[in-house]
């Protein structure tokens, strides 16, 4: 018997991540699209890992080009999140207004972002409906610490304190969880 879709996708839901905007280049044209499947993978040599759907315009890109770039959100930047998610209507250039800067390979790196890795395809798998792309981190940087953009059940978050043996409901009161 195998797991329903709707069961996994609302299991996965409940697994808070960051967000990220993953970016590429290739020739003049860069892209970019929100990214919360992204992890680091070994340190020597650094490699990171993110999971790219084989529908979307990044996922040709990045294996054509061999580069991407993770951008790592604050949690002032949701409105960003959204962007390269595809979720703001009438958005034709998602890098509009951003003085992208670049590092070593060419990819954008947003500015203000918690951190940056600028990484070359090291290697890449299948992934089922997606591909999994490790990249060999060749640069990255840090800027000002600010708390992290979030996401959870399918809702942008931040971090808010964690006390022990009190587990708050989410949203809104209807979820109770049981103490620990
Ligand atoms: C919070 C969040 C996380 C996402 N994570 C991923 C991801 O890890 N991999 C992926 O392929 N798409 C992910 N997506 C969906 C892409 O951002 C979305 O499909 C985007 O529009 C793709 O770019 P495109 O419109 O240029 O094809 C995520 C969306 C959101 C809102």
């Amino acid at each position: 018997m195998s797991v329903s879709i709707d069961t996994f996708k609302e299991a996965m839901s409940r697994f808070a991540s960051g967000v990220t905007v993953v970016t590429t280049r290739e020739g003049d044209t860069v892209h970019g699209f929100t990214a919360s499947a992204f992890c680091s993978v070994s340190l020597e040599p650094p490699l990171v890992l993110v999971c790219v759907a084989r529908t979307i315009r990044s996922h040709d890109m990045m294996a054509r080009s061999g580069i991407f770039a993770v951008n790592i959100l604050n949690a002032n930047q949701r409105h960003l999140g959204e962007r390269f998610a595809g979720l703001v209507p009438d958005v034709q250039d998602r890098f509009a207004d951003l003085a992208y800067e670049t590092a070593t390979t060419g990819s954008p790196i947003l500015p203000d972002v918690l951190a940056w890795l600028d990484c070359r395809v090291w290697a890449s798998y299948d992934g089922g409906d997606h591909t999994i792309f490790v990249g060999e981190v060749v640069d990255a940087g840090v800027n000002e610490m600010r708390p992290p953009l979030l996401y959870f059940h399918r809702q942008w978050a931040q971090i808010g304190p964690s006390e022990r043996g009190a587990v708050e409901s989410w949203p809104e009161g209807k979820e109770k969880s049981s103490k620990t």
